[in-house]
């Protein structure tokens, strides 16, 4: 149940108008409060205090209801029976939406031929935790690895294979483009060169096609360890750019007819200024002069493709913050063409930084590869392991490296900056993924030393089982926020509250302990299962994985 829905719904319908509900920080009061009486006392003419007193019995009259009280200039405290909530909390959560929405999510956009950095790490973990959080809600989503396989780092890459020889493997790949242009900064010549083949890959040179096929090999294979150690949901389509080129002339067309397509120095470009604009908005490059599709053809290419398969609500991307001008830019021209009717939505990201504020580096001074990072985290935690005499399977240790990884980068607001810090992420104390997994190994350690649950209450709720049981009913609603506000960082948040709760839980009221009745002992059971299921649900849209032992 979505616990304050049903509280606010049931006390807007019983005073006839729609009051603030809140959730008090100290629930020593109430475990909810309105300011009901305020709102009304200014039509009423009357003082807040002396209306809330008028409100109260109202309020007495619903069901769930224990107390109510007057507190401060008139604020209405509510506070809950304690047989409602434990019913309430042993219905499985239900947080289908009654809309259910048609949703494409581009995110991860990997490049091909090149290693996959820490630029990427937020655009998979988000984008795979929000596709989780869609499909929870009840949603239809498609998920497109848009892979940057097209534009001129291709040429770039044939013209070095065509002078040295195919590389054997992905370490060998990843180093043509940067060496390829490094030698075309200096070397006219080689850039033209470069641009030539990307304008005759595209055009379809049977020579650089099968060049081209051949690493491609290599970069999928790469992509597939990446997105197997993060543990992401599988993409349902990996369609990049050169997957959207066919429709590229049908998109031209459309935007031709419209009048939106101008030609600047040999290339075509949509303005898109309007007068509102107060920053700079240059115009949309369509088509570049030397006729080679441009990264904003080939996404506004996908959105007609994905509207004509997909027929999607909504279309949503998640990518660094470098990219917002050219998001703008695309949904601007999508929806001055009338290329799509959906709902379309960019999520910018901030940087991973080091603690000089700078982009997080490796110790060589090289923006970090992502499968080193991930590497670099597992030696933490094998090292706090060890420094705490513990012994754990090395299937262990990663799913704690994940955690640590992960759960840290759905933790802050997806537009910040945060600073990543290997040691600090991989605590077991403190708004940690090691933390989060723990309390769950807890709890599921008590459940496999214990015998039955049952769902019948039989003695009143300490605050602390209250508490706990309140927050699983918080779930469904941070759930739909999270997804409304797309803020993935909703359910890092909750899982932390909900893990402190658990703790506090755990440490004062006994359960297995001889000198606990068994009455309590089951009570305390089935409230250590529910706040368990709910722990893994969000754990499971965090896209960790729990461990068997900690
Ligand atoms: N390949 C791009 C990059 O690494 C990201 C692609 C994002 N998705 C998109 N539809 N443009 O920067």
């Amino acid at each position: 149940m979505n616990l304050y829905k049903y509280v606010s719904e049931s006390i807007n319908a019983k005073l006839g108008f729609v009051a603030n509900l809140e959730i008090p920080r100290n629930r020593a009061f109430g475990d909810f409060s309105t300011n009901a009486a305020m709102v009304m006392a200014k039509d009423a003419k009357k003082n807040p205090r002396e209306l809330a007193n008028e409100i109260l019995p109202k309020l007495r009259e619903l069901d769930f209801i224990s107390d109510v009280s007057v507190a401060g200039p008139g604020f209405i405290n509510i506070k809950l029976k304690d047989d409602f909530i434990w019913h309430a909390a042993n219905q499985p959560h239900n947080a289908k939406s009654e809309k259910p929405k048609k949703i494409d999510l581009d995110y991860g956009g990997y490049n091909v031929g090149k290693a996959l950095h820490i630029g990427h790490l937020r655009t998979s973990i988000v984008g795979d935790t929000f596709n989780r959080i869609a499909k929870y809600l009840g949603h239809t989503t498609k998920s497109y690895n848009h892979i940057g396989d097209w534009g001129r780092p291709m040429g770039l890459i044939i013209a070095w294979i065509l002078e040295y020889g195919m590389p054997k493997n992905a370490d060998e790949l990843n180093k043509i483009y940067p060496a390829s242009t490094a030698r075309a900064k200096n070397d006219e010549e080689w850039m033209s060169r470069a641009k030539q083949i990307t304008a005759e890959l595209q055009a379809g040179n049977p020579e650089y096609r099968k060049i081209y096929d051949d690493f491609m090999k290599i970069s999928l294979a790469q992509m597939d360890t990446v997105l197997h150690r993060l543990n992401l949901l599988p993409f349902d389509a990996t369609m990049g750019e050169r997957g959207v080129a066919p429709y590229v002339a049908d998109t031209q067309k459309i935007l031709g007819n419209r009048g939106l397509l101008v030609e600047s120095d040999g290339a075509m470009v949509v303005n898109v200024k309007t007068d509102d604009d107060t920053a700079p908005m240059p115009p949309l490059m369509f088509r570049t002069s030397s006729d080679t599709q441009t990264y904003a053809a080939a996404d506004l290419s996908a959105i007609y493709y994905r509207t004509k398969t997909d027929n999607p609500d909504i279309i949503g991307y998640f990518t660094d913050s470098r990219q917002n001008l050219h998001f703008q830019q695309v949904f601007r021209v999508a929806k001055m063409a009338g290329i799509t009717n959906a709902e379309l939505f960019h999520t910018g990201f901030g940087t991973l930084t080091g603690a000089d504020g700078k982009p997080f580096k490796t110790r060589d001074g090289n923006v970090a590869e992502l499968l080193e990072i991930l590497d670099m985290v597992n030696d933490a935690v094998r090292t706090r392991v060890a420094d705490a005499g513990k012994e754990l399977d090395n299937e262990t240790i990663s799913s704690i490296a994940l955690a640590a990884v992960k759960f840290n980068d759905l933790l802050h607001d997806v537009r910040s900056d945060y600073v990543f810090d290997p040691n600090q992420i991989t605590s077991f104390e403190g708004r940690t993924g090691p933390y989060i997994l723990y309390t769950a190994v807890r709890l599921n350690s008590v459940l496999k030393r214990a015998g039955d649950t049952s769902d019948t209450i039989t003695s009143t709720l300490t605050t602390d089982e209250r508490n706990l049981l309140i927050e699983t009913l918080d779930f469904e609603r941070t759930v739909q926020s999270a997804f409304d506000n797309r803020a993935t960082d909703m359910i890092a948040n909750y899982a932390y509250d909900l893990c402190q709760l658990a703790n506090t839980f755990y440490h004062n009221c006994p359960i297995l302990r001889d000198d606990v009745d068994a009455a309590t002992r089951v009570q305390r059971l089935n409230i250590t299962r529910i706040a368990r299921d709910t722990l893994s649900t969000a754990i499971d849209l965090m896209g960790l994985k729990i461990p068997d032992e900690m």
